[in-house]
């Protein structure tokens, strides 16, 4: 296997890396890694942490507006969720040598990334239900062969995430399965919600194949498993016999089966939106970053009387006083 690196590993460690990668075991903290992996893992883990922390704000805002104490039982913990999630990966970015702290002013500085789509608006309490129907599905898409991911920390915080997703997948298609059984402004708001976050969740799994330059290299360090396309493609088998059974139609006019394939055709997103989003010129970008920004600030104090309290318990451990 060749990799990226510009210094030559130390004797053997090169090979002994390869194999490993080669015989499907997990790399760990403690081995050796080339550079080019460290960081792709480095940028991918933050990306996604960062996804899972700013992925609160869209749905966090309807948690006063629920329209029940259920409703908001229910998205309450299913956004707090996300907050662990975030800080698992937060932790598993750190076995890798960089630091949290750091990490988060890469975000709030926008020289770090996150899920493009996070950026457009929850318009009505039918976005809550899509958003865990298509958002949470995909992400369990993309998430579930990074269980298999070759860095060890990594895969591990995936297993438990992946669970949590699929709570999150339910209680969205739960909540649509309920509305459309309402009312017929009910029904109205889940079509109106799906047609507005279909293609952005397509785009949710990257550019295609031929223009993601990484992606290979990620497929042959075993970080990725599968290809954005090839992904995507599994997304929309997965969600068109459900979209049957909720009786919403997809907004695509070339999605059909194709008997040959064994999978459904389907349109082109627009991959200039996606490129603009992603270069920070979505709909709703700057509000993001801006209220993650705050809530880091507002959050100061916290850190410092943490920081303190775990001082004064080290002192009191080293005196010999501690209970
Ligand atoms: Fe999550
Ligand atoms: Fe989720």
């Amino acid at each position: 296997m060749t990799t990226t690196d510009s210094t030559p590993a130390p004797q053997g460690l090169q090979e002994h890396f390869d194999a490993t990668i080669a015989r499907d075991q997990r790399i760990e903290p403690r081995d050796w890694m080339p550079d080019g992996y460290r960081k792709t893992l480095v940028r991918q883990i933050a990306q996604h942490a960062h996804s899972e922390i700013i992925g609160m704000q869209p749905e966090g805002e309807w948690i006063t507006r629920a329209p029940s104490l259920r409703r908001k039982a229910i998205l309450f913990a299913k956004v707090q969720d996300e907050a662990g999630h975030g800080l698992y990966l937060y932790s598993a970015a750190e076995t890798l040598g960089v630091d949290r702290a750091d990490l988060t002013e890469k975000l709030i500085e926008g020289r770090q990334k996150y899920s493009s789509i996070f950026n457009y608006p929850t318009l009505s309490f039918a976005d809550v239900g899509v958003i865990g129907w298509f958002v949470d599905g995909a992400a369990i898409c993309n998430q579930v062969p990074l269980c298999r991911s070759s860095y060890g920390p990594y895969a591990r915080a995936m297993v438990r995430i992946c669970k949590e997703e699929s709570f999150h997948q339910r209680q969205g298609y739960e909540l649509l399965l309920t509305m459309m059984r309402g009312t017929d402004a009910q029904r109205e708001m889940v079509q109106d919600a799906v047609d507005r976050w279909w293609w952005p969740s397509l785009m949710m799994f990257g550019p295609p194949d031929d223009a993601s330059p990484n992606s290979a290299q990620s497929m042959a360090w075993k970080i990725k498993r599968h290809s954005n396309d090839e992904l995507r493609r599994r997304f929309v088998d997965m969600t068109v016999p459900q979209a049957e059974k909720l009786g919403v139609t997809l907004p695509d006019p070339d999605l059909r089966w194709n008997e040959e394939s064994g999978h459904h055709d389907f349109g082109t997103p627009d991959w200039d939106e996606l490129m603009r989003v992603i270069k920070g010129d979505g709909p709703l970008n700057t509000e993001r970053i801006e209220r993650r920004r705050a809530a880091h600030d507002e959050g100061a104090w916290v850190r410092e009387a943490a920081t303190a309290h775990a001082a004064k318990r080290n002192k009191r451990v080293q005196e010999g006083t501690a209970a």
